[in-house]
């Protein structure tokens, strides 16, 4: 079969590189309107970063795995075309800030209509308002010219920074489509793509909203928990609790479970924010407005918690930050990617420039220029520098922040860092990944979220 793949962002270039990976009966293209991310896709440093990349788009790229931006070609050979561009938050007319922004996915789909010569099995990549597939299917068929088309949707579920282990062994692959017989054996073609090394048993199939509903579904509750343990954080602080104590323990309850309890500075990412806006906004649309109270909740407290983090930072320093330096260690929204859509880095160093800090930030795979266009500097803005490693962007610092858990940051020799910094020292881990009393037993002042 032919596979092709509209968009090779972070989710498109992965999910394509493990289906090639995996199926070499199959080739798969990958096709993008920008130049520059396909180049790079074809080059030697993909547009990328995450563990185990490389390795599996070198052994199949040229092979069964394409990347190109020739869309018409692709999509015209294609027995299945999947969609994966990007669907952020709309920031124009009618549900500006909350509705999902369907442009892209509108443009593939009469691209689709308008270059296809047969049937297709066009596949839902992209996270999409429930019932999407509807506006879809209406576009593709007013242009049919008796061609068929089937839409599935099949929601992916990885994170970034372990996309490869993810999509190498998911939890479960999710695929939806009519429940007809062109319907049923669309399904059948697209499960047996996964089984060729997904186990069947996790492979679930079910009609198309469902499938669209239970992606949005899905991280909504992980942020939730996320937003749960954050809210328990601030009640730590106040009280003396330990919040990593207190996730440990609800956390062996079976029923709760340990995953998604570790307290932060704020979720980020590309997607569960928007992905709860886009809920919100249709359980709004569907007249339900008490759940979209409730779920608009999850934003408010992670809203809370990234600016909690900068008020605490400025009290703790006798109330002002003004002309102090403050190192920054970390500016991707987790570990192991260099993502930083929406990460809280730069809520907290947005809020920390407005104070007059001069910050320096250093992130072991983040380049300069993101970070300044992430947080609106112009190139020769002084309030920022950015450093090669975390001894020089420390260096003369009144504070260092920990605001992504990079495994490197565990390793540093903080005696050294203590020893090159202003005193008193301040040290706020926002992700709880150091032991703060060996860093009070260096001399730092150190706080880390709901742990005192
Ligand atoms: P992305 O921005 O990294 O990539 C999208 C790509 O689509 C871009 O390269 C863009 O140039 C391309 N594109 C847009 N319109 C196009 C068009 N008309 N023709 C060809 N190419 C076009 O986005 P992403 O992070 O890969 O996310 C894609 C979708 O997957 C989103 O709906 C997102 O919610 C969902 N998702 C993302 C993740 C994640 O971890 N990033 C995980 C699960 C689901
Ligand atoms: C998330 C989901 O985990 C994926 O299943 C989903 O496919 C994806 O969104 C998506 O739809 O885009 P991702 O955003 O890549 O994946 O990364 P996560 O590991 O979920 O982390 C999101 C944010 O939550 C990060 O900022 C992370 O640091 C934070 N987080 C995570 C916490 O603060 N505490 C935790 O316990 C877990």
């Amino acid at each position: 079969m032919k596979i092709c793949c509209i968009g090779a962002g972070y989710v498109g270039g992965p999910t394509m590189a493990m289906i090639a990976h995996k199926c070499s009966g199959h080739t798969v293209t990958v096709v993008d309107i920008n130049q520059s991310r396909i180049d790079a896709w074809n080059s030697d440093v993909l547009p990328i970063y995450e563990p185990g990349l490389d390795e599996i788009v070198k052994a199949s790229r040229g092979k069964t795995l394409f990347f190109s931006t020739d869309i018409d070609t692709a999509i015209r050979e294609a027995d299945i075309i999947f969609m994966s561009v990007n669907t952020p938050t709309k920031t124009y007319g009618v549900g500006a800030g909350r509705a999902a922004d369907l442009r892209y996915i509108e443009k593939c789909a009469r691209k689709i209509a308008e270059v296809a010569e047969n049937d297709k099995i066009v596949v839902e990549k992209s996270t999409l308002p429930v019932r999407t597939a509807e506006s879809i299917k209406r576009i593709l068929e007013s242009n049919s010219k008796g061609r068929k088309f089937q839409i599935l949707s099949n929601p992916e579920f990885l994170a970034e920074g372990t996309a490869v282990a993810d999509l190498e062994n998911p939890d479960r692959v999710l695929i939806g489509g009519d429940q007809t017989p062109d319907g049923l054996a669309a399904i059948q073609k697209l499960v047996d793509v996964y089984a060729q090394w997904v186990p069947t048993e996790n492979i679930l199939t079910t009609n198309v909203w469902s499938s669209e509903l239970s992606k949005l579904t899905a991280n909504a509750f992980l942020a939730q928990r996320i937003s749960s343990i954050n809210a328990i954080s601030a009640l730590c602080e106040a009280t003396g609790a330990n919040v990593d104590e207190v996730a440990h323990a609800i956390g062996t309850d079976s029923r709760i479970g340990p995953k998604f309890l570790k307290s932060s500075v704020g979720f980020g990412g590309s997607c569960f924010q928007k992905d709860i806006l886009n809920l919100v906004y249709l359980c709004e649309h569907f007249g339900l407005p008490e759940v979209a109270a409730y779920w608009n909740g999850v934003i408010e407290m992670n809203d809370y918690q990234k600016h909690r983090f900068g008020r605490r930072i400025i009290s703790t320093m006798f109330n002002t930050v003004s002309d102090k330096k403050i190192a920054v260690l970390g500016f991707a929204f987790k570990k192991d990617t260099n993502d930083t859509r929406e990460s809280a880095a730069i809520y907290v160093c947005k809020d920390l420039i407005e104070e007059q800090a001069n910050v320096s930030i250093y992130d072991p795979k983040v380049p300069e220029a993101q970070i300044r266009r992430d947080l609106g500097l112009a190139e020769d803005a002084t309030a920022v520098t950015i450093c090669d490693d975390a001894y020089e962007a420390t260096k003369n610092a009144h504070a260092v922040l920990i605001l992504t858990e990079w495994d490197e940051f565990k390793a540093l020799d903080f005696k050294k860092i203590y020893d090159q910094m202003n005193l008193p020292a301040f040290l706020f881990d926002g992700r709880n990944l150091l032991d703060l009393d060996a860093l009070r037993s260096i001399g730092f002042e150190a706080t880390g979220i709901g742990r005192g």
